[in-house]
């Protein structure tokens, strides 16, 4: 399989870093050889249809911060978009920073790799917020696979798990903690006692909050991956516009404390159902499979038949977002066979 990732950041270099560490593997268990093709970056590409090493692109892009510096084969100043139009390759994967205000430039990427008639795999939740049914009627009527396992709880399996494990089950609503920084941050406050600002200033520090953190503390992350949970999961048709959302910036440590004597933590809580479409700070049960603490996610699935389903698992980071993103790649292989 071609692979051509667009956006080489924390994600895409992980991307590259499973395929160096389980090409063979892969190869050998499911006769899938992931060949990268084309990797771009905002300031140009290297493309080689023998094949790039992902361990250079690794290197390259440490050293030099470029993509474009990949001996013989860096080309500079060029767009994803371009070298998708002349790259030949099967398998988008889709990487660049999430964008909440119109999607891009994910969502032209995405669309373009659909009329080319590409599978697309992606871990960005802009254009899953904004214009989901959208992408799913393109995937659908140009008949290529579209999986977006590590768009929710990166790790955390669950979009996949709800929809192949638990394939025989109505689910009828998805409640938990889908932002690990501020799950970070609130489980701090609870331990130390500390202020919002000062704890927020922390997780800065320690750069698991970004330097802007309102995407996170705001409760917008959060609010991305509700609508995914309720487009994919619920069968809803609902947008980024929908969900009602509160963060966690007016929390305060007496908060906390008065929680704490009741034997309850507050958590950032999103829930999905077909009333409910929520991001809130929530008190939830010490001792509940809730009260997980540092970057941890955790969702419970309220079904028909198994009734409640809890997964847990790293909600970023590179490697472990990177899985996800592979064990889409490995599905649209064994589909199109
Ligand atoms: N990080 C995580 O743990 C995690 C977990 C789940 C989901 N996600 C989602 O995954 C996506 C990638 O996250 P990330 O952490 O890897 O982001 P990131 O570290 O900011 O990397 C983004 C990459 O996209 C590149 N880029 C920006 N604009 C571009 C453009 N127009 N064309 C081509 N490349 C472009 C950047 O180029 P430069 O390198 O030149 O700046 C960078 O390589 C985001 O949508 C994020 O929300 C991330």
């Amino acid at each position: 399989m071609r692979i051509c990732i667009i956006g080489f950041g924390a994600v895409g270099q992980g991307v590259a870093r499973v395929i160096s560490m389980k090409r063979d593997k892969v190869r050998e268990k499911y006769g899938l050889d992931m060949e990268l093709v084309a990797v771009t970056d905002s300031t140009g590409a290297a493309v080689s249809e023998e094949g790039l090493d992902p361990d250079l692109l690794l290197e390259t892009k440490k050293k030099t911060g470029k993509v474009s510096e990949y001996p013989e084969h860096g080309v500079s100043d060029i767009s994803g978009l371009e070298v998708m139009n002349e790259v030949e390759y099967d398998c988008l994967v889709e990487v660049t920073p999430t964008n909440i205000e119109d999607g891009e430039p994910a969502r032209t990427h995405i669309l373009a790799a659909f009329r080319a008639g590409k599978d697309v795999v992606t871990s960005n939740k802009g254009p899953l917020a904004l214009s989901y049914s959208e992408l799913i009627a393109e995937a659908e009527s140009n008949s290529v696979q579209f999986k977006f396992e590590a768009s929710v709880g990166g790790a955390m399996p669950i979009l996949n798990f709800a929809h192949e494990t638990l394939a025989g089950c109505d689910i009828n609503s998805v409640f938990g903690i889908l932002n690990g920084t501020t799950n970070f941050i609130l489980s701090r406050m609870a331990k130390e006692g500390s202020s919002y600002e000062q704890t927020l200033n922390e997780a800065q520090q320690l750069g698991i909050a970004e330097t802007n953190p309102a995407q996170d503390v705001d409760g917008i992350d959060a609010a991305c991956k509700v609508v995914i949970l309720a487009n994919s999961i619920l069968g809803r048709d609902v947008s980024f516009k929908d969900v009602e959302i509160n963060g966690i910036s007016k929390i305060t440590p007496e908060a906390i404390y008065l929680a704490k004597k009741e034997g309850y933590l507050i958590k950032l809580i999103g829930e999905v159902s077909n009333e409910a479409l929520e991001v809130s700070p929530r008190l939830v049960r010490e001792g509940s499979p809730f009260a997980v603490g540092g970057t941890l996610n955790v969702a419970t699935l309220k079904t028909d038949l198994a009734e409640d389903v809890t997964v847990v698992g790293k909600g970023a980071g590179s490697v472990e977002t990177a899985s996800a993103i592979l064990s889409d790649i490995i599905s649209v292989w064994k589909s199109r066979r």
